[in-house]
């Protein structure tokens, strides 16, 4: 492997003091691989959009921009009646990572805890200490997992779990990045995650900036190479994990864990704590986002309906280790 370059991860999603007042940065990931633009907004209604398009998409960094587009609304107003509607607003612009409810809850319990004229400020800090919060589980679920790897390793990912859907760092990409920096990695398969192609567009895109050794496959071809003996662990983020352990992740995850399986092949989820849904006591409770048709067939044809969960869940009995910041389970 070359020489890494962790220092060129992008920061995905921030909250900060622009010269108009606070405002909410962000990579709109629609443009990416082609575009690294920046976008910016005090309108906590474009974050809930941004979110809603995938322009701002994973699921620690929607938990982010959840807490974000609540601390702009009570900068933009001298009323707080109206704030479980917002609070309800934006926790339901996506419905399966449970992680943009948790943002939006952490928020609101400040906002509740608070003098009316103290909360813009609060939620203002509250945001940036979750930011720093998300790096720092992150790079301790990169430690814990990199434990698990051999040297040599040759990692298998589904869709972007990476920098680009957290604040920084990424969770099944930072075990690839903590594990590289160990010298560990040979080299990571990237799915290329059909409809939308986060695994084309932004983790082959991300990983080759950071200077890990990439080869995208298309979706189909995953058990061809796992039967070929070029898969050493296969290793994906998280939206929700239920009580018993069945995880919901981008569609296609299921198939992925089915293959390992029959590979006999290690499949970890790479997730926070705060993807856990103790709530749920298994994956058949877990909501699951339909999108739109057009993602999958751009230019409709009369007569075809389509069928697009943008996620799958898979059950408990697939997955090897659930990797967190507080150890492996
Ligand atoms: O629809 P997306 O792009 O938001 O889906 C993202 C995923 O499924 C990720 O794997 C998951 O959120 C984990 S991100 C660290």
């Amino acid at each position: 492997m070359g020489k890494l370059h962790l220092e060129n991860l992008p920061v995905s999603v921030e909250l900060v003091r622009g010269p108009d007042g606070v405002e909410f940065r962000y990579i709109d990931e629609r443009l990416l691989p082609d575009d690294l633009a920046m976008a910016a907004t005090s309108d906590w209604r474009e974050v809930v959009e941004a979110v809603k398009t995938l322009a701002v998409r994973g699921a620690p960094a929607i938990g982010l921009a959840g807490a974000a587009a609540l601390a702009l609304w009570a900068h933009s107003t001298s009323s707080f009646d109206g704030i479980d509607q917002v609070a309800y607003e934006i926790a339901h612009a996506r419905p399966t990572a449970v992680n943009l409810q948790w943002g939006v809850d952490r928020a609101l319990a400040v906002a509740k805890g608070a003098a009316a004229q103290e909360v813009p400020e609060l939620l203002y800090e509250l945001v940036k200490d979750m930011e720093a919060e998300d790096e720092a589980r992150n790079r301790a679920i990169g430690a814990n997992g990199a434990a698990l790897l051999p040297q040599g390793c040759r990692v298998l990912t589904h869709c972007n779990a990476g920098s680009l859907a957290t604040y920084y760092y990424g969770t099944a990409l930072g075990v690839v990045y903590a594990a590289a920096e160990q010298g560990k990695i040979e080299r990571v398969y990237a799915d290329e995650t059909r409809p939308v192609g986060q695994g084309a567009r932004l983790t082959a895109w991300e990983l080759s900036r950071a200077g890990v050794p990439v080869t995208l496959i298309c979706d189909n071809m995953a058990a061809s190479l796992m039967a070929r003996g070029e898969v050493d662990a296969v290793i994906v983020g998280a939206d929700r994990i239920a009580a018993n352990g069945d995880t919901a992740n981008k569609i296609g995850t299921y198939s992925v864990a089915v293959l390992a399986h029959e590979h006999g092949i290690p499949f970890y989820v790479a997730a926070p704590t705060s993807t856990i849904d103790r709530s749920i006591p298994d994956g058949s409770r877990i909501p699951i986002e339909q999108r739109a048709p057009t993602e999958v067939l751009p230019v409709p044809i009369p007569g075809v309906d389509v069928y697009n969960p943008a996620f799958d869940v898979t059950p408990a009995r697939y997955i090897s280790a659930i990797i967190t910041e507080a150890g492996v389970m």
